[in-house]
């Protein structure tokens, strides 16, 4: 069987993808002349030269703007059920969305508008392909904490829908300890809390994921291997990390795949997952993450397995729940 075959048909679930960074150019000028919203570009073909980045602001700057096209709860429906479909072709049994209120409601869109569109595509989602998933609400790390705590009031009559927290967006300076008693919060509201750490900045702000805010997943976490001793406890602890190859690669925490820590990462003991963050941007959906990677590094299918099944015990499901997939 070809590669891309085999990993296809592998079961597995994807624990890091932002659902705004699943808007395809197209998506989005057919959205801007619906919603009349104008865009910085002339023309798909000019934004897709656009994503050249450099680092994570200069990607951020541009998908920030891309996502000001989504207004009403039809266009996260369309998101979020064109991004299932691409995850059902790549054998995605379950998948943990991760999406940013704090983007939309400062654009006067309301969080429930955001929830019941997303709500509505996974529950199409699970009729049509099976597949199943869970909303995980970022706070983004470039605000206060006092305008997460904000936000996290207006998410309190939607806790049900809603089954964790994460953090992401501009990491160098936003250490996870500015969020420590948001995070508090909602672990005492019952959520599950994952962090982004480790992509760009210092491994201390891995160690501060877990023990501050203690995040059950780090998101990326790569530049962990700078730390022996932190590597040792990801290892002992089995802290999954949810990796993101295509994504570091197109902004340059890694010059390219064949130097990219992934298989160092895995031989060293570490629960690797792999997953596409914001693939309309960064070329490539979970399969071709998985494809391009064992290509590079020389994974083989036993290492690709592993990695599969990694990716379901670190979900947010029951054991019971995945049992047919293990
Ligand atoms: N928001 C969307 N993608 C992100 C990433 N890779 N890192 C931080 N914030 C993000
Ligand atoms: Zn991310």
């Amino acid at each position: 069987m070809e590669l891309e075959a085999y990993v296809r048909a592998l079961p597995k679930a994807e624990l890091h993808l932002h659902i705004e960074g699943t808007l395809e150019p197209e998506m989005m000028f057919a959205l801007a002349r619906r919603n009349g919203v104008a865009l910085p570009w002339a023309s798909v073909e000019a934004v897709r030269a656009a994503y050249a980045f450099t680092d994570l602001q200069s990607f951020l700057d541009l998908y920030y703007a891309g996502a000001a096209v989504l207004v009403r709860e039809q266009d996260f429906f369309e998101l979020a059920f064109a991004y299932f479909e691409r995850a059902h072709a790549d054998g995605v049994v379950h998948a943990e969305l991760f999406f940013d209120p704090q983007t939309h409601t400062a654009r006067g869109v309301a969080l429930e508008t955001v929830l019941d569109g997303l709500e509505r595509a996974c529950v199409e989602a699970r009729a049509r392909w099976g597949i199943g998933s869970r909303l995980i609400l970022c706070f983004l790390r470039h605000l206060s904490e006092e305008e997460g705590f904000a936000t996290l009031q207006q998410a309190l009559p939607h806790l049900s829908r809603i089954d964790g927290v994460g953090l992401d967006s501009s990491e160098r300076g936003h250490p996870p300890a500015k969020f420590a008693r948001l995070f508090a919060r909602c672990r005492e509201l019952g959520l599950h809390v994952v962090a982004h750490a480790g992509e760009e900045g210092p491994p201390a702000y891995i160690v501060d994921a877990l023990d501050l805010l203690k995040a059950e997943r780090i998101d990326h976490g790569v530049r962990c291997t700078e730390d022996p001793a932190l590597v040792g406890r990801l290892v002992r602890e089995q802290v999954p990390l949810t990796v993101c190859p295509l994504s570091n690669v197109k902004l340059c925490v890694f010059p390219d795949l064949a130097r990219h820590n992934l298989g160092q990462l895995f031989a060293a003991g570490l629960k690797v997952t792999i997953n596409s963050d914001d693939p309309a941007y960064f070329g490539g959906y979970v399969a071709k993450n998985y494809v391009d990677t064992a290509r590079a590094l020389g994974l083989g299918r036993a290492e690709l397995r592993r990695i599969a099944r990694n990716s379901l015990e670190a979900s947010f499901v029951s054991a019971a729940e995945r049992a047919p997939w293990l």
